[in-house]
């Protein structure tokens, strides 16, 4: 009998982003709660992941990022409020979004130095565990969470994995790619990994969607890793060092679903028509809005 691996318990969320793209609404506000619908993007993220068992939650924040830290904490003047005004809805919907007592840690990534370095600002909470990370810009929205597939596959394969879908070839040097066995399997053990390839050098139009699950070494690799494209430590550097130097393995999951890349504009508007037509509360009346709307262009 095989030994199943050990649970993932923690996820790592890296919120550190200055979010420039969004000036002037991110100057005082975190990219991170900026809403898409209702819910601020990094709560549609979080929502993913506990539904994927996550128990808890490990925030690599940095300066001006202190909201987030009161948005997932109880508020206080709030709940009374809404408790004596009899809103026992609201109140009930504001305290299953919330992560238990001490399901939540915070630790600041001190120098923006890249996407594996803000990892590595979380080994010490992790410690000698497999965790999950997920990129909050990406909202993945599927019938399935994308965390949850991952761990599914994950208790069959063990090791490390990514969660890949398609892009069109003139985008995969935005993104890490990754080229696997079989590239149209759900699971697919990955033969390379490259960050943001030169314009035709890519070994397959799979790119890294946001969503990881990762063993511990990565961090020891971290600790010394050299920058990467962009001038930064690059997370997707270490994992490849991971799998072919230390020969961990690695696995490709293919997220069926959409992906809404809330770090751009277009992607963060999308999500918000995309995920208000989809409301039973507000669907049909915001239907009828945007087509009024589009019949007047
Ligand atoms: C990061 C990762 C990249 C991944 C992307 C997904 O890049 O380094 O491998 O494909 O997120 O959004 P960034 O968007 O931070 O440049």
């Amino acid at each position: 009998m095989t030994r199943s691996p050990k649970p993932i318990r923690k996820a790592v969320l890296p919120v550190a982003g200055l979010g420039t793209r969004f000036l002037p609404a991110t100057k005082a506000v975190p990219k991170e709660m900026l809403t898409v619908v209702d819910r601020p993007v990094l709560q549609h993220v979080v929502d993913e992941a506990r539904a994927a068992g996550i128990e808890h939650f490990v925030f690599v924040t940095g300066r001006n990022k202190g909201v987030i830290e009161d948005h997932f904490d109880n508020q206080f003047e709030l709940e009374a409020t809404l408790s004596s005004r009899g809103k026992k809805k609201e109140l009930e919907a504001l305290e299953r979004d919330l992560p238990g007592a001490g399901q939540t840690s915070f630790t600041r990534q001190q120098a923006p130095l890249g996407l594996g370095h803000a990892v590595w600002c979380a080994r010490e909470i992790i410690g000698n565990e497999p965790f999950a990370l997920l990129l909050p810009d990406m909202i993945h929205h599927g019938t399935e969470p994308c965390l949850a597939e991952m761990i599914a596959a994950y208790n069959e394969t063990g090791g490390n994995l990514v969660a890949v879908a398609p892009v069109p070839e003139d985008q995969t040097h935005q993104y890490g790619i990754v080229g696997v066995q079989d590239a149209a399997a759900k699971v697919s053990q990955i033969t390379s990994m490259v960050e943001k390839p030169k314009q035709g050098t890519a070994p397959s139009n799979l790119h890294i969607t946001g969503r990881y699950i990762l063993q511990p070494e990565i961090f020891g690799l971290l600790e010394n890793q050299t920058h990467g494209a962009g001038g930064e430590i690059q997370l997707t550097d270490s994992m490849l060092r991971l799998m072919a130097d230390a020969s961990q393995p690695f696995h490709a999951v293919r997220f069926d679903g959409t992906i809404y890349d809330c770090g751009s504009k277009l992607g963060f508007l999308t999500a918000n028509v995309a995920l208000a037509l989809e409301r039973e509360d507000l669907g049909a009346d915001f239907r009828r809005e945007i087509t009024q709307l589009l019949a007047k262009k």
